[in-house]
């Protein structure tokens, strides 16, 4: 019974733009506490100012999907915090653009 009441928490990978942005926005918006997780804390200040505007129980955190240390340090960070991670919303990742980009060195 406890644990239906205690607020679900969320981690969602490449929260910098996109769908990983308004998916981060969306859970906080539903009431759960939202780690919107992002490689570039620069890139920030966007889904912070909706969050201070709304009042969302969300907060960003550095986390380079390709990085195992800064994968771990977030999740440590996250457990030392909130001791649990319901939701993993692993949306980053380079999209096709990116890969020819890199590929062909544009
Ligand atoms: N949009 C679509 O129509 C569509 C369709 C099918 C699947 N998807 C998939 O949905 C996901 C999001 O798509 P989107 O359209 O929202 O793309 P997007 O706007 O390009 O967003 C991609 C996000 O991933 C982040 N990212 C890239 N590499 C990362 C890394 N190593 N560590 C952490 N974050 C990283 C980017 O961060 P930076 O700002 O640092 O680059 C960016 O925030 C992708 O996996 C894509 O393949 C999208």
């Amino acid at each position: 019974m406890k644990d239906l009441q205690r607020q679900q928490i969320a981690l969602v990978t490449g929260s910098s733009s996109g769908i990983g942005f308004e998916t981060a926005l969306t859970l906080a918006r539903n009431g759960i506490y939202t780690f919107a997780t992002m490689r570039d804390l620069n890139k920030s200040k966007e889904i912070l100012g909706y969050a201070r505007k709304d009042s969302l129980p969300l907060e960003t955190l550095c986390l380079d999907v390709t990085d195992e240390h800064s994968i771990l340090d977030a999740i440590n960070l996250i457990i030392g915090k909130k001791n649990q991670i319901d939701i993993l919303v692993n949306n980053a990742s380079l999209v096709l653009s990116e890969l020819c980009r890199k590929y062909y060195q544009l």
